[in-house]
């Protein structure tokens, strides 16, 4: 296991590493949120510092500790998290979209707390589609090449398609260079230590990482990511 970098393959090379889920308010104390803990993102982060990369962390609520050594920027909601993204990725080589963005938000956040009545009322809850970050930071970049983009899936099987099926099709959705592919079929994955995924390549390569400590990942997922980017 590389719990430590050999080497610092990555010097010189600017990183920008998003982790976590979002949280889309509602009103001043209750928002929509998911299960995500930002585990991974923060391992991938720490394992490119760790080699030597100069890494920012745009960290929405994650429940795990910042490295040392990694600078952060701390957001809240997906409005948020794609300024902070785009904001910064001109000025990277490579981009990890690690984080778990709510699909949907609330059409409106109410300034004040929403309150209950007594004839058992409840509110009507109208949501619309959040921005995707990944496509846009694809969009904005100005060269074909960089930075290098990384997309995450979770996907589950299903009658008409494979998880891989799947991962493929959202890669080629996406546009992005490599999509790092969870099978998460039967709730697996969250809040774990552990993780097993395949790095697919928009070259048409599969890359298999097998279960290991999430900081053993990050490694092999910056293996793949440091093969294809330009250390100029
Ligand atoms: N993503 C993003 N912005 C969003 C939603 C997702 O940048 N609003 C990114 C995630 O960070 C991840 C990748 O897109 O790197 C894939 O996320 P996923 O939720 O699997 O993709 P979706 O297009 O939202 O597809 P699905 O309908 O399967 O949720
Ligand atoms: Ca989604």
């Amino acid at each position: 296991e590389r719990g430590e970098a050999r080497t610092a393959d990555l010097s010189g090379l600017r990183v920008l590493v998003s982790a976590g889920g979002t949280r889309e308010y509602l009103d001043p104390v209750r928002y929509l949120g998911n299960r995500s803990s930002g585990r991974q993102g923060v391992a991938i982060a720490q394992a490119a510092a760790s080699r030597g990369a100069k890494v920012t962390l745009v960290a929405a609520n994650i429940a795990v500790p910042v490295p040392a050594g990694v600078d952060v920027v701390r957001v809240e909601t997906t409005a948020e998290l794609y300024d902070a993204m785009l904001e910064r990725s001109g000025a990277s080589d490579a981009v990890v979209m690690a984080a778990a963005p709510a699909d949907f938000r609330p059409a409106t956040v109410a300034t004040a707390k929403i309150k209950k009545d007594d004839a058992g009322t409840v509110p009507d809850i109208t949501l619309v589609q959040n921005p995707d970050i990944l496509r846009a930071l694809v969009d904005e970049r100005q060269d074909r090449r960089s930075p290098l983009i990384v997309g995450f899936a979770a996907e589950t099987g299903d009658d008409t398609a494979s998880v891989l099926d799947h991962a493929r099709a959202k890669l080629a959705r996406k546009g992005c260079d490599l999509l790092v592919v969870n099978d998460v079929s039967g709730g697996k994955a969250f809040d774990r230590p552990e993780n097993e995924v395949v790095v697919l390549g928009d070259d048409g390569t599969a890359t298999h990482v097998p279960l290991g400590a999430k900081l053993t990942i990050a490694h092999a997922i910056w293996d793949s990511i440091a093969q294809r980017v330009d250390k100029a």
